[in-house]
């Protein structure tokens, strides 16, 4: 079996029936993706493979929540079923406390999509309308210097995201929710709750807003419909 996105989708799902957290990785893959189109990447194999670390780095959570195991484990995983190193080590890259420094731009981009991807979607939640298209950069920022607001998101995380980036954070929160509204129907951030996400099929990937790529559609269409 190659270890491409469907793998890492069955990975996922097979470690995490959590609906949320489901949600979460597509929502972090999602960011992934565009943060490496603002980076100029083309490649079509190289942006799946950002993307599978932001399918991929919190797959071992639900199992193993500790800080103790979490990351550890799922790397341990990995490598016993044949992941290439690129993606053991972006996944590694996602929490401060394993120590794996951050070196390459895929593993400074996994800082900088995990929590900003989880807070955003928090932003849009509070809304009258509950859509992610209707939140303002402003209004994420505003929100962040709100400590009771969405207590379980570290800010740190998010700062120290963005500097590793090296894009002011305005604009990457700009690029997050534009991420995250390529699929927001999935995330539950339309408006209505989200359709459960099944083991399968594995759910498309969200196209960038108002330019779909066609050629990658083919390409990474492949294995699912
Ligand atoms: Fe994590
Ligand atoms: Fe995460």
């Amino acid at each position: 079996m190659p270890h491409d996105r469907a793998a890492a989708w069955a990975l996922l799902a097979e470690f995490t029936p959590s609906q949320p957290l489901r949600r979460h990785a597509l929502s972090v893959e999602a960011t992934m993706r565009e943060l490496a189109r603002s980076r100029g990447l083309s490649d079509p194999a190289e942006i799946e493979t950002w993307g599978v670390v932001g399918l991929l780095h919190d797959f071992d959570y639900e199992r193993f929540p500790t800080e103790a195991d979490h990351v550890w484990r799922g790397m341990e995983i990995l490598r016993e079923r044949g992941w290439p190193e690129v993606v053991i080590r972006g996944v590694g890259a996602h929490a401060f406390y394993t120590g794996i420094e951050r070196v390459t731009l895929m593993e400074k981009a996994i800082l900088a999509a995990d929590e900003l991807s989880g807070f955003v979607s928090a932003c849009a939640l509070v809304r009258p309308s509950k859509k992610i298209a209707d939140v303002p950069v402003e209004s994420v920022l505003k929100r962040m210097k709100e400590k009771a607001f969405a207590r379980s998101v570290d800010r740190s995380y998010i700062v120290r995201g963005a500097e590793e980036w090296g894009t002011p954070l305005p604009e990457l929160v700009g690029l997050v929710l534009r991420a995250q509204v390529a699929i927001a129907a999935r995330l539950g951030l339309e408006g209505a709750p989200a359709a459960e996400l099944p083991d399968e099929p594995v759910p498309p990937v969200g196209q960038p807003v108002g330019q779909p790529p066609l050629s990658e559609t083919l390409v990474l269409g492949r294995g699912y419909t």
